[in-house]
This record gives C-alpha cells, structure tokens and sequence, in this order.
C-alpha cells in the first residue's frame, strides 16, 4: 500500500472500475431479479454526478484507467450522457464504457455517441422472441433490437452478453453466433453466477465449456491472447466476429482479477461476490479530500478477497452441491 496504488495482498492491480449508476432496472431478468424485485434505494443514497465525478478523479492517480458506467438498467438514470461526457473530460481516463439490456439505445445512442462513449455491452440471450419475453420477463424484444441496430448505426464497438441457462439450446447459441458474424460484433457466453435473487441453483447451469465444445464444432476458432481479460476470446476464422466464454465457476480469473465495483449508493465492493463493503457516501458527504476518498478505495482494494467461494466447485459434476453451501450475494447490476 506504500506506493499508494490500488494493489491488493495477493499482488494484483486494479484499473478497472465498475460504477452502478442506477439499482433500477426496466427489465426483470430471472438470472438477475429476485421474484419481488429488489428492496429500491432511497433517492437521496444514490451517488449524484458530481459525486461519481469527483471520485472517479480521485482513483485515477492511485490507478484507475477505465470506467463501466453499470445498473439495473444505467440509462434509467436521468440524464446519463451528461456524465459520460464529464467523465470523458477527464485527462488520463483511457476509457468510459457502459452495459445496458439495450431497450433505450434507440432513444440515446446518438446522444451516448456525442457525449465519448467508447464502447457498449448488450445483454441479449436469445433470438427467439418468446424466450426473450420469457427470460427479461419484459415485452421489449423488438425495443431491444432497435436499440442494438441504432448503437451498430451510431458505430459504438459492441458486445453482446448471453448468460445460458439450461434450456438453452443449441440452435440458440448457434442462431447468436450468425447474428454476431452478420454484425461482425463479439458475443460472450456468460455463466449463470449465484447472485442473490437469481434462483441460482447447479441445476441451472450450463456449463460454459458445454457451451464452447458445441461452438468449436461448428466454427473454426481462432484464439485471441488473453492478457487480464475475463472472456476467454476467440476470432471467428473467415468472419469479422469474435466469441468470448466467460466461466466464472468453471474456470475461475480470480487470480488475474482488476476490477472494483461501487454500488449506486455509495459502497466499495471489492468483488462481485463478496459480501464486504466499504462505504464512501457517508464519508464523500462529509467532505471527503482527494487523499481520504484515494485511502478508502486504497483499504478496499487491499482487502480484496483471493477469490469467490464458488471457485472450487465442480460445475459440471455438481447436481449433488446445494446452493445453500455459500451465501448468495445481493447483485449491485452488471
Ligand atoms: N449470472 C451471470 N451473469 C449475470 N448477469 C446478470 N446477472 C447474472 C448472473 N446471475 C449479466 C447480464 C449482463 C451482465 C452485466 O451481467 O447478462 O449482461
Ligand atoms: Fe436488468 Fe441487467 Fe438484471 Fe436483466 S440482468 S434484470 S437487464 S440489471
């Protein structure tokens, strides 16, 4: 911690940080949504523009170099490519990126564009336009699409995200594939993670590396040097589209990990899965300096556990493993 860099006690930097905008979502995802929705926060608890400005200034020298704005859905919050665009103001940020279901791009990618935006991620887990109503429990198929050709039109670099759940087949993943070829965009295949509210349970897993053996039969796969990415990337020979595999239980990263989070209230996660948090809203309110914001994100990173409690577990063979054997962690969105 000497050299005032976010470096954690297993030796790993951070540079990338997750920032939640928003606990709201448009769409109820049954991978993601507890069955009553989630307990909202209080409008006065979610971080204001300015706050997320001012702490994202604040990381940059102690190592922050790229921001994900996340949510819930990130473009339910008021106003957003006004913080894109403040946030692309600032010197030394090489990247302001942003995951959305998509439903609203049609409406705000023109304005996203504008604004820096670098990139955006998609959620989208089928092309099947009841699956898709059944699956975000939404009737935003259509909305979706629209959004995805308005951000390809706007020339944002797209990825789409699938998260497989068992029953999801392979002309599914198959079909996913031509629209990433046809687009010449990235897809990744996401492993269903047991966050809180999934309904996560073994049974509902489908394996990623199922999911990459059906791909490797079909298409000729070109691999992509890895570097501290999560997706596992692969070109797609003959084509312009490339598929990541994300196997989060699988195939743990944990030990390359350089990601931090902060919720939309104010809270350091030092991981998706770790119920550890440390809170900045009280203490950004109370007038925070530069230095004392950097020595919380400084604790948090330092205190970033090795790696979730999942990652011993044999997915594939793992119908005898109960879910309650590790507790389930509220989901703070994307
Ligand atoms: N497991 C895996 N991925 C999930 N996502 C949301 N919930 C889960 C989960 N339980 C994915 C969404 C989104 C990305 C940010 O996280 O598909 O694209
Ligand atoms: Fe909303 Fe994303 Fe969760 Fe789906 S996965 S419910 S789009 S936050």
């Amino acid at each position: 911690m000497q050299n005032r860099k976010l470096v954690d006690r297993f030796g790993r930097t951070k540079t990338y940080l997750r920032v939640s905008v928003t606990d709201r979502c448009n769409f109820k995802c049954v991978y993601c949504m507890p069955e009553g929705g989630i307990e909202k926060f209080q409008r006065d608890d979610i971080l204001s523009f300015e706050e997320i400005e001012k702490i994202v200034c604040s990381v940059i020298p102690i190592g922050i170099e790229k921001v994900r704005l996340t949510g819930g859905e990130p473009l339910l919050r008021q106003g957003l490519p006004e913080l894109v665009a403040s946030l692309k103001k600032i010197d030394q940020l090489q990247q302001v990126s942003l995951t959305t279901n998509g439903a609203l791009l049609a409406k705000y990618s023109d304005q996203l564009k504008q604004a820096g935006l670098d990139s955006i991620n998609i959620s989208l887990d089928t092309l099947n336009p009841e699956r898709f109503e059944r699956i975000t429990q939404t009737p935003f198929f259509l909305q979706t699409m629209e959004g995805i050709e308005a951000a390809l039109a706007a020339g944002f670099p797209l990825k789409i995200n699938v998260v497989p759940l068992k029953g999801t087949t392979l002309e599914d993943v198959l079909d996913l594939i031509q629209f990433a070829i046809q687009h010449q965009i990235e897809i990744r295949f996401i492993e269903f993670m047991p966050l809180c509210g999934s309904g996560w349970s073994p049974e509902k897993v489908l394996p990623i590396p199922m999911i990459r053996s059906w791909v490797e039969e079909h298409f000729d796969l070109q691999s992509i040097e890895r570097g501290r990415e999560v997706a596992e990337s692969y070109k797609i020979a003959g084509t312009q589209a490339q598929v990541g595999f994300i196997a989060s239980l699988s195939e743990p990263f944990c030990s390359t990990c350089n990601r931090l989070r902060l919720s939309s209230n104010g809270k350091i996660r030092p991981c998706l899965f770790s119920t550890l948090e440390f809170d900045l809203l009280k203490k950004l309110r109370d007038g925070a300096s530069t230095e004392e914001i950097q020595n919380i994100f400084l604790w948090g990173a330092w205190n970033k556990p090795e790696g979730h409690p999942y990652r011993k577990m044999k997915i594939p063979s793992s119908e005898k493993t109960s879910s309650s054997e590790g507790a389930l962690i509220r989901n703070i969105g994307g």
